[in-house]
């Protein structure tokens, strides 16, 4: 296909704005796929992804279109994940395309992650098509919503498409505004050394690792030797091809076009997203500049309630991580959860959703230790310690000072919630940076301490404004303030599975919440049981459970001996998910409820 033919894009929009509806049109009004196998949201090949109705990983999709002129145009899609953790794979994807189609919500108008995704696209010198979705709906205000993008993204929508990717409106015309709007790829030369770049991998289970690769320059085809110009590995490519969206073979890949290949690569971990492939025998002269690896922000600790689940659940945990590079596991042990895992995420939905598939993909149940994020530790001796698990702070004397993570967040809502949402920030120790009003609604834009965020910030934000709150956040780097970490001690024994670092200003609150939870989660004994948080030695809150008075079979008047053995009985299996604490027993349970983040 000749470059002024092909057309590469992605659509940026925020969560639940129509990306996904519009791109299952697309594909299939150009009839790539066969009316009999359309199935809701093609690109979303993940159960999870299809359940939550989210796009996680980055896919792609290639489309054959006749189009007015007379023309077949090849159209390369890549879609994109439109959350917030996964905002650092939107950019990478972005540089493999020329444009985008910007869909905002005719009904909902610009949000927050609308501006964060445009704004990387804008970054990525992207021609940008804006396409206002859900104009069947009775609420759609297409004329505001295109004054909104001007005034606020400042590009011009004044011939943006109005489309239903619902029922199907409108979508001729945003096929002709990609071929017409849109610019095919820039010069590229099929008789040059090959230069392309791995856009992204992911790993099947039947054929390995499968890179996504947009060409540059030369001709990649089967039976090529590649070099990896980052990593230096060198494969034999087994096949390239094309995803329609079912895998194609095809003889080759081109300058200028998006495809899959295959080189018996055996785990995600040996391709380097960003990395330039060329040929073995004749390499290109300098590689593409690359991107930075994506670091996990959010650790947790995974256990697995049943003990005899915990080879399982490495084996599980391997798995993901094939597939996953900004995953990170190691081995945890606890003495109260026993052995597990201390976990790496990019943020929370990622926690969510790797936790949800080893729960349900490898049925095994989880107990996961409350989010924490990267301390910087300094020591009296200069030296900075990175801590990622509460458990591992060393006495305080050691310590200098401590550094946090924060965050710039932008929190878009309807005016009437603003006030909840300053209140929120505010309590959580944000400081305001700016505060502007667009068309009806407020953005506000916080400097916030990542670890007040993992800790319930989205569900406190959903609940305050109804859900009419957007919100995204970009790291900014690390800053000094009064840290401390909380032990929680049950009958003076310290629980290394509730150790949490907080500051100093708020330690009080937590701590008195986290007892108040503990006394009605765990059994009263035979004699008082203290709760207490501490920092260092000193305690800063506590509860006291009181003895338990009469025998648990005092109930059960006198005679009937089958009725009391078996509540005994019944006792001793609930037993097998205590864990000893001293003198103290506390059930599993109480862990997953005290951890839980709600
Ligand atoms: P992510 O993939 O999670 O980023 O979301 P998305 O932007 O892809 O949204 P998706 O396509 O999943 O659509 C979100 C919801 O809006 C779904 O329930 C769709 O059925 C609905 N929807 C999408 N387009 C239209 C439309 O044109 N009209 C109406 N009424 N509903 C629509």
């Amino acid at each position: 296909t000749p470059l002024s033919r092909i057309r590469n894009f992605s659509i940026v929009a925020h969560i639940d704005h129509g990306k996904s509806t519009l791109a299952d049109r697309l594909i299939q009004l150009t009839g790539t796929v066969a009316e009999r196998d359309m199935k809701e949201q093609m690109l979303d090949a993940m159960d999870i992804e299809r359940e939550r109705g989210i796009t996680i990983k980055a896919n792609t999709v290639r489309i054959d279109y006749p189009a007015k002129d007379g023309h077949t145009y090849v159209l390369n899609l890549i879609d994109t994940p439109g959350h917030v953790d996964f905002g650092y794979e939107v950019s990478r994807s972005m540089q493999a395309v020329e444009g985008s189609l910007l869909v905002v919500d005719a009904t909902q108008g610009v949000e927050a992650q609308t501006l964060a995704n445009v704004y990387t696209a804008i970054e990525a010198d992207h021609e940008i098509v804006p396409v206002l979705n859900k104009v069947d709906l009775p609420a759609a205000e297409p004329d505001r919503v295109r004054e909104q993008i001007e005034d606020v993204i400042g590009i011009d929508a004044s011939e943006a498409c109005l489309i239903s990717a619902k029922t199907g409106v409108g979508i001729p015309d945003v096929l002709e505004a990609i071929v017409n709007r849109l610019p095919p790829p820039p010069e590229g030369d099929p008789d040059k050394p090959l230069k392309a770049m791995l856009v992204d991998s992911k790993y099947d289970q039947y054929l390995g690792v499968i890179c996504i690769v947009r060409i540059i320059d030369g001709t990649l085809k089967k039976g090529d030797r590649i070099r990896m110009m980052k990593t230096g590995g060198t494969y034999d490519v087994d096949d390239v091809g094309v995803y329609r969206p079912a895998m194609t073979h095809v003889k080759s890949l081109g300058a200028g076009e998006i495809g899959y290949l295959n080189a018996s690569i055996k785990q995600v971990r040996d391709t380097r997203v960003g990395d330039t492939i060329t040929h073995e025998k004749r390499p290109c002269e300098t590689p593409l500049p690359g991107f930075k690896p994506s670091v996990p922000v959010v650790f947790c600790g995974l256990f697995p309630v049943d003990a005899n689940d915990f080879e399982d659940m490495r084996d599980a945990i391997e798995k993901l991580a094939l597939n996953d590079a900004s995953f990170t596991y190691e081995m945890e042990t606890s003495a109260a959860l026993g052995f597990g895992f201390r976990c790496g995420f990019l943020g929370l939905l990622h926690l969510e959703v790797i936790r949800d598939r080893l729960e349900r993909e490898y049925d095994i149940e989880l107990i996961t230790t409350a989010p924490s994020v990267i301390y910087h530790l300094f020591r009296k001796d200069g030296e900075r310690v990175d801590l990622h698990n509460p458990a591992d702070m060393p006495d305080m004397t050691y310590v200098s000072h401590i550094e946090e993570p924060r965050i710039k967040a932008t929190v878009m809502v309807p005016d009437e919630y603003l006030g909840d949402v300053l209140k929120l920030c505010q309590e959580r120790r944000g400081i305001q940076l700016d505060l502007t009003y667009v068309g009806g609604r407020a953005m506000t834009v916080y400097d916030l301490p990542l670890n007040e965020v993992v800790f319930d910030f989205y569900d406190r934000l959903k609940s305050v404004t109804k859900g009419y709150a957007s919100f995204d956040y970009e790291m900014i780097g690390y800053r000094e303030d009064n840290l401390v970490k909380m032990s929680i001690l049950v009958n003076d024994e310290p629980v290394d599975a509730l150790a949490m670092m907080v500051h100093r200003d708020r330690a009080e609150m937590r701590g008195r919440a986290m007892c108040e939870k503990l006394k009605e989660l765990i059994p009263r004994h035979m004699f008082k049981i203290p709760i207490q948080a501490a920092i260092g030695g000193k305690v800063i809150a506590r509860e006291t459970l009181s003895a338990m008075r009469k025998d648990v079979t005092a109930k059960c008047y006198g005679g009937d001996a089958t009725r009391k053995k078996k509540l005994l009985e019944k006792q001793k299996a609930g037993k097998k998910k205590m864990r000893q604490f001293g003198k103290v027993e506390i059930p599993q349970e109480a862990f997953i409820s005290a951890l839980k983040m709600d």
